[in-house]
């Protein structure tokens, strides 16, 4: 995925805004439920990734105005577009933000600069709280882009506390899950050998500043790769047996808390037992192709639905109990220009046009912490769901136009 991503970031594009015709047909509906959907509640703990290689995307103003709307206060960008951070100044919403332009940020003035450019001015009124430096650089093939990696991050570090703004951002990377050699059972977690002398200093530097230490992990993958011995209940985290790691007797429900768990005992490998996990992305897609086994709207909407609670219930994971588990879900939209396999334009939960992919059978707004419901209450929740995204769609929808159909 970040391959595609880098090769494409010149094309982002926003295109003219989408027809409208939608709205006239939902508005009496909205009207006769909107009084249910009105009460907020505390944001929701999940963050979003918020791609833009599409060229049917909403103008930020109204993406800004659909977070909102599902109380969805955290985001991450693949850039440090300035039209999106100036669309969300004063909202409240806390930004990651990306730069992959390694061999720039290596130079000190060219780091500066950036920082001064495209961080420190849109501080305090949007809540940038972190820069990543690259995107899944150790999984990639480029070994200069991997030995430039820290370098990198050490001098937008300096950029960023020599402009005052230390306390205030962290500086770190994403990388992929494939930077393990091995991940099961979770307790023999190690990284590839290879990458070991990348690892090591840049695990030494996260102590050192304090960021945290980032993952994308899609078990979509290893199901893909092994629909006939990967069980779905268990990469989809509905209930099934578990499996045990052997070594510290910890019951594993799903594969995703298995991978974080094993990134904790790969950097513990290493020394390091002082560091955060956070999962920068993570997500299902709801089409592929015809040999993208699992790639279904039903196994996505349990996928992020079945996370979403988890993430409410603030759990963490078999080893580490009392951190909870800290997801940016992949993505916000479909993007239609993404390259490769059907799936890579798949992943959102929303449809450029505001509409939901699916249900997530919760209610945006006041997130039910119970992780069991009656069937009743189950069609409740989804109901207020469905409210929640057409007021979501309204107000992406805002100016209606007649329908020329
Ligand atoms: C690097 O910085 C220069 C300006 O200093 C800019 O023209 C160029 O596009 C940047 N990116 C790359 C990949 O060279
Ligand atoms: C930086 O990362 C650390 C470790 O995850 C976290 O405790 C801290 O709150 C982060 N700072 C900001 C500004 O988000
Ligand atoms: C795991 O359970 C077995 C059997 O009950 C026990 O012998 C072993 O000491 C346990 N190991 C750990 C690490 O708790």
């Amino acid at each position: 995925m970040a391959m595609a991503r880098a090769e494409l970031r010149t094309v982002t594009v926003r295109s003219s805004p989408l027809p409208r015709c939608v709205l006239s047909r939902l508005l009496p509906l909205l009207l006769s439920v909107s009084a249910i959907g009105a009460a907020s509640a505390a944001p929701l703990k999940f963050g979003i990734n918020y791609g833009q290689i599409a060229n049917n995307l909403p103008q930020p103003t109204q993406v800004s105005g659909l977070l909102q709307s599902l109380n969805v206060n955290r985001v991450k960008l693949y850039d440090a577009d300035p039209i999106v951070l100036t669309a969300f100044a004063g909202t409240g919403v806390e930004f990651i933000i990306g730069n992959d332009d390694l061999y720039n940020l290596t130079d000190a003035r060219k780091a500066r600069a950036w920082v001064a450019q495209h961080v420190q001015p849109f501080l305090p009124s949007t809540r940038i709280t972190c820069i990543t430096v690259g995107n899944e650089v150790l999984s990639g093939k480029d070994t200069t882009a991997m030995q430039s990696l820290l370098p990198a991050m050490q001098t937008v570090y300096q950029a960023v506390v020599a402009l005052g703004l230390g306390g205030q951002v962290n500086v770190s990377t994403a990388h992929s899950v494939n930077i393990l050699a091995s991940s099961y059972p979770p307790s023999s977690g190690a990284f590839r050998e290879e990458l070991g002398q990348y690892i090591q200093p840049i695990l030494n530097f996260h102590a050192e500043v304090g960021s945290p230490f980032l993952i994308n992990a899609y078990p979509f993958f290893a199901y893909k790769a092994s629909p006939g011995s990967v069980s779905l209940p268990y990469v989809l985290f509905e209930p099934n047996p578990g499996v045990v790691d052997p070594n510290t007797n910890l019951t594993y429900d799903n594969m995703l808390y298995a991978q974080i768990d094993a990134v904790y005992a790969a950097m513990e490998a290493m020394g390091h037992s002082d560091l955060t996990v956070r999962i920068s992305e993570t997500g299902w897609p709801s089409r592929g192709d015809e040999d993208e086994v699992g790639a279904t709207v039903a196994n996505a909407a349990a996928y992020n639905g079945n996370l979403m609670k988890r993430i409410a219930m603030g759990q963490g994971t078999p080893l580490k109990p009392h951190v909870p588990v800290d997801v940016f879900v992949f993505a916000l939209f479909n993007e239609d220009m993404k390259p490769g396999a059907t799936s890579e334009r798949n992943y959102g939960l929303f449809y450029p046009n505001g509409t939901p992919v699916y249900s997530l059978g919760f209610n945006g707004a006041s997130f039910s912490p119970s992780p069991t419901y009656s069937s009743s209450s189950k069609l409740v929740i989804t109901f207020q769901m469905a409210v929640v995204v057409l007021l979501a769609s309204f107000s992406i929808l805002h100016t209606a136009v007649p329908c020329h159909a």
